[in-house]
């Protein structure tokens, strides 16, 4: 079995089992492939460094042995806070309002990313499969050919693709898409993204797609293709039947006092829709006066990304909100919005999804969402919740027995609130089944052995038939 390198920006190993876990979806899906197979995670430690030495700090973790590097400080604003996170995050999420064009944040990125493929050389060996992920690390793989690598080498995606009439917004683009193509495999969550990638690289860069779907890049074939990351199905349920779980379960339980509760799980990110989410709740407690007061929506919302303005206001926003909705819905021994901005232990999220009736989640844009299948995967199957999904999250391509909403309307969220609170057992049972089946079977497993086969050129449609 080949090695896998795996590159992403951040390294985040939980450090025992009963910590608060890594937040965001690419660490909770890389910490369970990587302890699957032999390889490192190499990253950006999270730390900053006066002058950038390229110095690794390998370590073994958990099963995992990471290599990481220190930052400087002008790197993380640029690379980081730039234009990572205010380019192409928010372009990337359609939400071109927010994005930022600044050169500098460009000349960060490139600057990082030749770091980035300085220090990891050293670790590549010849058999070694090189997986890089996310949007930090775009042009990643093309400085790596460069420096002589010939490994096969993949990148995955986490995020949406813009429409190409969005991404012609960022100067530069043709510059950022071509040096995509130095990878040998480019995986998607959905066909949705996939699609829109196709569109820009056949219109905007003049390239063939060929029959089987790969791109012909100069007599190089390049799949790309869609891989929906899923959970790591065993272990979350593991996780779910534990003491630690049944004990959060029946704390959060007992301080419901057996009203309705409804839980939302986000990192604090305007992709999420929380603040949608917290005005379509205000208008369900407005248009069902009877109902109010029988219903509590718990937000667990850890902050995110504090050093960029947007993530600051999109928090004060929230701050506002929930203080109104509770001003005006509130009764001396009621609150119903719990707002709360702190991690948790993944078994004790796995215990309140449980104690959950309702799972909503709402985001304007995801590239896949893994709290949706968290949410289905700790339900009780004789008494399940129910999940109410956005439309626009990619995990609704493989939940289509959630109850899907347009997040944008107040009033559809509501009334789905409504619909939810009234489904009989039969009907609950029955979606559920239908979604824990799919949850379980396209788990983070199935992605990583499908992505590893496309990477050894064995998957269908695949073009190469070489480990490099
Ligand atoms: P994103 O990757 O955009 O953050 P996902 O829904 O795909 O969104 O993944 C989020 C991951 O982070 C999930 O596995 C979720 O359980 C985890 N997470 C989110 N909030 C918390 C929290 N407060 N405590 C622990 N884990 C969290
Ligand atoms: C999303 C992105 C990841 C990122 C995570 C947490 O899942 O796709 O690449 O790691 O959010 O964000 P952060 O900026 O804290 O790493």
């Amino acid at each position: 079995m080949s090695r896998l390198i795996v590159i992403s920006n951040r390294v985040s190993v939980p450090k025992a089992a009963g910590a608060a876990g890594a937040q965001g979806g690419l660490a909770v899906a890389l910490n369970s492939a990587l302890r699957e197979h032999r390889g490192i995670w190499f990253g950006w430690s999270g730390q900053e460094t006066e002058e950038f030495t390229g110095h690794l700090n390998m370590q073994r973790i958990e099963g995992v042995t990471t290599a990481t590097i220190d930052l400087e400080p002008q790197d993380i604003d640029e690379y980081y806070n730039g234009y990572a996170n205010r380019t192409l995050w928010p372009l990337f999420h359609y939400r071109i309002d927010l994005t930022e064009y600044d050169r500098n944040f460009g000349e960060g990125y490139e600057r990082v990313n030749a770091r980035f493929a300085d220090s990891v050389l050293p670790l590549i060996e010849p058999d070694d499969l090189v997986w890089v992920h996310d949007y930090h690390l775009l042009p990643l793989g093309s400085m790596l050919r460069q420096k002589g690598v010939k490994n096969r080498t993949g990148l995955f995606l986490h995020t949406p693709w813009p429409p190409t009439r969005l991404l012609v917004s960022l100067p530069f683009h043709e510059r950022l898409v071509s040096s995509m193509l130095e990878y040998d495999v480019i995986g998607f969550q959905t066909q949705e993204w996939l699609e829109s990638f196709i569109h820009y690289v056949s219109k905007e860069l003049g390239l063939p797609i060929t029959e089987d779907g790969t791109i012909d890049y100069g007599g190089r074939r390049i799949i790309a293709r869609a891989f929906p990351i899923g959970i790591d199905f065993a272990e979350f349920v593991e996780g779910a039947n534990s003491a630690e779980a049944r004990e959060a379960h029946d704390r959060l339980k007992a301080s419901v006092r057996g009203r309705k509760l409804m839980i939302g799980v986000d990192r604090l990110d305007y992709s999420k829709g929380l603040g949608e989410r917290f005005e379509s709740f205000g208008r369900f407690l407005t248009d069902n006066p009877g109902q109010a007061g029988d219903v509590v929506l718990l937000q667990i919302a850890p902050p995110s990304r504090g050093d960029v303005a947007s993530y600051q206001q999109i928090r004060e926003d929230l701050e506002r909100k929930t203080g109104h909705i509770n001003g005006a819905h509130a009764d001396v021994a009621f609150v119903p919005i719990r707002y709360v901005n702190r991690g948790y232990p993944r078994s004790h999220l796995a215990g309140f999804y449980r104690a959950a009736d309702i799972g909503l989640v709402t985001p304007l844009r995801d590239g896949m969402n893994l709290v949706a299948k968290e949410f289905v995967a700790a339900q009780d199957p004789e008494d399940p919740g129910v999940l109410i999904l956005s439309q626009f999250a990619g995990a609704a391509l493989q939940l289509a027995d959630a109850l899907l909403v347009n997040p944008h309307s107040t009033e559809h969220v509501s009334e789905t609130i409504k619909r939810a609170l009234e489904m009989p057992l039969a009907e609950r049972r029955q979606r559920h089944e239908k979604l824990l089946a799919s949850v379980c079977d396209e788990d983070v497993q199935h992605w990583r052995e499908e992505f590893v086969a496309a990477l050894f050129g064995q998957a269908e449609g695949g073009g190469a038939d070489d480990t490099g």
